[in-house]
């Protein structure tokens, strides 16, 4: 059976994720951050993993929670909006810091834990970017604070894609989809989202490594 590791698993796209590859026969490692959400994704049938992606310790310990897991398919999933701004509204420290270390600092702590796990079994390894963090499709500046974090975790997952040549590491936009951050008015749901998410990574060959995808599997620019 193949395993797969969903990091930010407890709601939205992450939790219909897990649920998505327990359907297709998946074994499921899904990380949150509180007892209530492990329990919620252990009757689901998932494995739950404790992870604040922003605590030092609970980072490092996700390598030993994972000793000896053989992991076919990783997705890093957890991030953060922060707050939806229009112009050029200068963040404050407190939140840039929530923005910056949720959605980059946190993959530059966990991605070299779980890539040589990957690579080791010539894997997939995917971030939930956004069409938001790229730079050539950019034609507004709302939630700046927000964009510049995705655009930065691109060039995390193109240094991974770098390092680790052998294995499938993609970025992904995982589309406009009814969340907590995506709102009411999305037109996609997250069963949508992620089945084109898990088809578009199952797809995928070391030919793709280092490229960006739309859920619908179409490529996406920089
Ligand atoms: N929804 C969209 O339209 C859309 C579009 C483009 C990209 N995305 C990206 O898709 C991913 C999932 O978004 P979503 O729409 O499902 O958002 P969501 O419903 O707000 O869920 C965010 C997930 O990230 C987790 N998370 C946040 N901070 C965390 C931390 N410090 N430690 C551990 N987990 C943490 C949350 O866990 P808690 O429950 O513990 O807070 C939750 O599981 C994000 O990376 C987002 O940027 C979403």
């Amino acid at each position: 059976m193949s395993t797969a590791l969903i990091i930010g698993a407890s709601r939205g796209i992450g939790f219909a994720l897990a649920q998505e590859y327990l359907a297709g026969g998946w074994r499921v490692l899904a990380t949150a951050r509180t007892s209530a959400d492990m329990e919620k994704l252990s009757a689901l049938g998932a494995h739950p993993l404790l992870l604040d992606v922003l605590d030092l310790n609970d980072c490092a310990a996700l390598g030993w929670r994972l000793d000896d897991e053989k992991i076919e398919v990783a997705i890093l999933n957890a991030g953060v909006l922060g707050s939806r701004t229009s112009g050029l509204t200068a963040p404050g420290a407190e939140e840039f810091n929530l923005v910056m270390q949720t959605n980059v600092l946190a993959a530059m702590r966990l991605l070299p834990i779980v890539a040589p796990m990957v690579n080791e079994r010539h894997g997939r390894l995917a971030v939930i970017s956004s069409a938001m963090g790229s730079l050539s499709m950019r034609t507004d500046a709302s939630s700046w604070l927000y964009r510049a974090s995705k655009a930065a975790l691109n060039s995390v997952l193109l240094d991974v894609a770098l390092s680790y040549p052998e294995m499938v590491s993609i970025a992904m936009h995982p589309g406009w989809v009814r969340t907590g951050m995506g709102g009411d008015q999305a037109p996609l749901s997250v069963q949508q989202s992620a089945a084109g998410i898990r088809a578009t990574i199952a797809q995928r060959s070391v030919a793709d490594n280092g490229r960006f995808f739309n859920y619908d599997g179409s490529q996406l620019t920089w």
